[in-house]
């Protein structure tokens, strides 16, 4: 991705990186931190894309996954490799879980050809017996026919090796919250570990999430549109940990990530560094949520882990700023652009679109843009919609013929249809000027280009 690099957010990851180098006491990881720690400082002075490629390189599976050891608690693996996991860890809460509530919306939100294509995979991660045999039961009671059909898979890993690198288990040298942390990243190690020859694809989700219907379908064509673009991590969810995507050929660089960075720092954050490590340098995070909280008062410890407020999903009306239209779409049907950004019963029609055709934006003046929407189209019949084509944003300085610059890549339309979130780079705030739709393929019948939603964030435009 040729996005610009988050230079404060760094900087301030490099000095946390190097205090804590400062007083490791494991040798080899000490290493491998330093090799990540002066990545990082190259990346700011250099922005060659070339270090990522030794982070790539660099990233082997971790001893402690190399020999870790797993126990089937229910279930069986299934027997061809499926396009999803859907990942969960749990551990025993002391005021009761939602383990169950989660794997049953899993299920009651999937139709059963969606079932076909994922399996639930999920960790039991606590040492006690007694707990894990009676989570088990309870699964294997409830789930009966999931498990027989090889749709859910219940496990329990203990890591490889001993002792954890710093002393995970020796309370002494370590503070509430690094344990916490260490644990967590220990648990999401060792289930991605697992589950990264069951798939293509990993979804990460905590035992506490209910889902939206049909989850499995939106990430399919969303995964479908993004196939040929650049991405580490797709978001489904404003949650921290739940709702996000990878490819499971990231998993085992992103376990030895988690595993080399254990006491450090929450696993939430280190996602982020991780995507940025390899070259995605804003979330990308889609539109609506498809994964919800039941609740946080569980989360163990609320000194280590801010409440989570999750994002409103009712944005209200779009505020849809005065703009001018630049296309060089052919308009037919006597419409006119604008007629998708302010005519609620009308549309934007054209025919013959190839490559390149493009339909911009430009507001008056540069606005801190929240969420983007386009719609194209019709209804459920998928008749006049626009297949291939992506939405882009666009920066000032504004060119004599009235469109901007610089743009980058928000992301593809997905079924014909674009809706997501918009982030911006720490230390790079910058206000959008345009926001430009790019058709990437031909289409060889006319299209409706239906309507366009812009949420822009109050306070300074
Ligand atoms: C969470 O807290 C609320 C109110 O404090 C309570 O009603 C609810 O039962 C709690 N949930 C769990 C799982 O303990
Ligand atoms: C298992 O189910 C039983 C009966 O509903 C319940 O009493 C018990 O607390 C459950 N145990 C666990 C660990 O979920
Ligand atoms: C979620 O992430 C935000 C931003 O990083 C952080 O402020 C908050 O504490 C996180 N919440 C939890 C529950 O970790
Ligand atoms: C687009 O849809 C939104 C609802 O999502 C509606 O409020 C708005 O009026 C529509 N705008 C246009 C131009 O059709």
């Amino acid at each position: 991705m040729d996005e610009m690099i988050p230079v404060d957010l760094l900087l301030q990851l490099c000095f946390f990186l190097h205090e804590k180098i400062q007083n490791v006491e494991h040798k080899l990881l000490l290493k491998e931190k330093e090799k990540v720690w002066q990545i990082l400082v190259q990346q700011i002075s250099s922005e060659s894309k070339n270090h990522l490629e030794t982070f790539k390189e660099m990233q082997q599976r971790s001893p402690l996954l190399q020999h870790a050891k797993y126990k089937v608690l229910a279930g069986a693996p299934p027997q061809q490799k499926k396009l999803l996991t859907v990942g969960i860890s749990s551990v025993q809460h002391p005021r009761g879980s939602y383990l169950l509530d989660t794997l049953q919306s899993v299920f009651e939100a999937s139709s059963e050809p969606e079932q076909k294509s994922i399996v639930v995979l999920v960790h039991l991660s606590d040492p006690d017996p007694e707990w894990l045999r009676q989570t088990a039961a309870n699964i294997s009671r409830l789930f009966a026919p999931h498990i027989d059909a090889r749709k859910l898979l219940v496990i329990h890993g203990l890591p490889g090796g001993s002792p954890l690198p710093g002393n995970l288990n020796d309370a002494s040298h370590t503070s509430p919250c690094e344990a916490l942390y260490s644990r967590q990243k220990v648990d999401y190690a060792l289930l991605m570990n697992f589950a990264s020859s069951l798939s293509d694809y990993f979804l990460l989700m905590e035992d506490h999430v209910h889902c939206s219907p049909k989850f499995v379908s939106a990430i399919y064509w969303a995964l479908s549109a993004w196939e040929k673009l650049p991405w580490v991590i797709l978001e489904f969810s404003s949650l921290n940990i739940s709702g996000k995507v990878f490819r499971t050929s990231d998993l085992s660089r992103l376990t030895s990530f988690f595993l080399l960075f254990l006491k450090d720092i929450p696993a939430h954050l280190l996602l982020s560094k991780f995507s940025f490590l390899l070259g995605q340098t804003v979330p990308i995070s889609l539109a609506p949520n498809l994964f919800h909280s039941w609740g946080y008062n569980f989360t163990a410890k609320n000194t280590c882990y801010q409440e989570e407020g999750e994002e409103e999903e009712n944005l209200g009306k779009p505020n849809n700023p005065p703009a001018s239209f630049f296309t060089n779409m052919m308009s037919t049907g006597s419409t006119i652009p604008e007629y998708a950004y302010f005519m609620s019963e009308s549309y934007f029609q054209t025919q013959y679109l190839m490559p390149g055709h493009k339909y911009t934006v430009v507001f008056d003046k540069p606005h801190k843009v929240s969420h983007i929407k386009f719609l194209t189209g019709m209804g459920k019949q998928r008749i006049y919609y626009l297949q291939q084509g992506q939405v882009e944003l666009g920066y000032e300085p504004v060119l004599e013929n009235n469109v901007c610059a610089r743009y980058s890549l928000l992301g593809p339309l997905v079924k014909g249809k674009f809706y997501q979130k918009v982030y911006y780079e720490e230390g790079f705030v910058e206000a959008v000027k345009c926001v430009r739709l790019l058709v990437t393929a031909p289409h060889d019948y006319t299209v409706w280009i239906r309507n366009i939603s812009i949420w822009i964030k109050s306070g300074k435009g």
